[in-house]
């Protein structure tokens, strides 16, 4: 089958990376990664307070556009999406990167989690995804990817990761459904699991030094990942060369989860 590929792979290709905090952000180590690759970027920034540690970032990548986003304030979604449409009137790939759990409702079990807590960390985390996902879909006219990261809690028990399992575990059936309804339209929708980084989301995690060394011991290539690794693969599968994957769940974790 023939495959036209620009040099380099995404040039011109437009991106939006939802989660950049700071220089540890997973989505950055993705912005990174696809910028090299020749995409244009538009990044985004939870608050005021967090907007000083992501715009050196964002200007180190040349974003050509650095919006507000929470997406637990009505209409804030919508503003990005419009801003999108208006700069590029496309959009080619989307990351999101982003998660939470209110911290009291993450340490204790699942079984202490409130109801309250258990619907702000699966709106935040899991159906903001959806939400961006359908505002997102009319700017990929001409097909595109979708990236949504999880975590291995999703699929088996990880001691401490408590409400999160269940709400990964939504995500991934999530990408699997939008994979299949954006399909037709050329759109491909990937979970992506990283194996556990040092970042500010993994700090309100209850012993997350002990997740580290597990994931150390247990991956076949014997260390673990960082946040390239993940904007690596990402950046490959928006490429043309992954074109026919959609809807799994592609784990960067140095091969861990293959091991009991
Ligand atoms: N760090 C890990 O070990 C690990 C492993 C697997 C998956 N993940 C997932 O990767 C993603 C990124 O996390 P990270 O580890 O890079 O941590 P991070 O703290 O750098 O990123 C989390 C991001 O979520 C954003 N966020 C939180 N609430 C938001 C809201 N209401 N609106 C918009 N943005 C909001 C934060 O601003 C931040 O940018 C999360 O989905 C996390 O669950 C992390």
């Amino acid at each position: 089958m023939q495959i036209t590929i620009p040099h380099p792979v995404l040039k011109g290709a437009k991106a939006l990376v939802v989660g950049v905090a700071n220089d540890s952000s997973i989505a950055y180590g993705c912005a990174k990664a696809l910028r090299e690759l020749g995409a244009d970027l538009a990044l985004t920034y939870l608050s005021e307070k967090a907007r000083p540690h992501v715009e050196p970032l964002a200007r180190d990548l040349d974003a050509t556009l650095f919006l507000p986003l929470d997406v637990s304030v009505d209409g804030q979604l919508e503003s990005v999406f419009d801003a999108v449409g208006k700069q590029w009137g496309e959009l080619d790939i989307l990351v999101h990167s982003i998660a939470f759990a209110p911290k009291e409702d993450l340490q204790g079990g699942l079984l202490d989690c409130s109801a309250s807590g258990f619907a702000t960390a699966m709106d935040i985390s899991c159906h903001s995804f959806v939400r961006m996902a359908k505002l997102a879909a009319p700017l990929m006219s001409d097909g595109g990817t979708m990236f949504a990261m999880s975590y291995y809690g999703a699929n088996r028990v990880v001691p401490n990761y408590n409400v999160m399992g269940p709400v990964k575990a939504a995500l991934e059936a999530a990408c699997r459904y939008l994979a299949y309804e954006l399909g037709p339209q050329g759109i491909r929708v990937h979970a992506i699991s990283p194996g556990p980084l040092k970042t500010r989301a993994a700090s309100g995690l209850k012993d997350f030094e002990l997740l580290l060394n597990e994931a150390a011991r247990k991956a076949p290539v014997g260390e673990l990942v960082d946040i390239m690794d993940v904007g690596w693969t990402c950046a490959y599968l928006a490429t043309p060369f992954a074109r026919r994957v959609t809807g799994g769940t592609v784990y960067v974790d140095g091969g861990a989860n293959i091991v009991a």
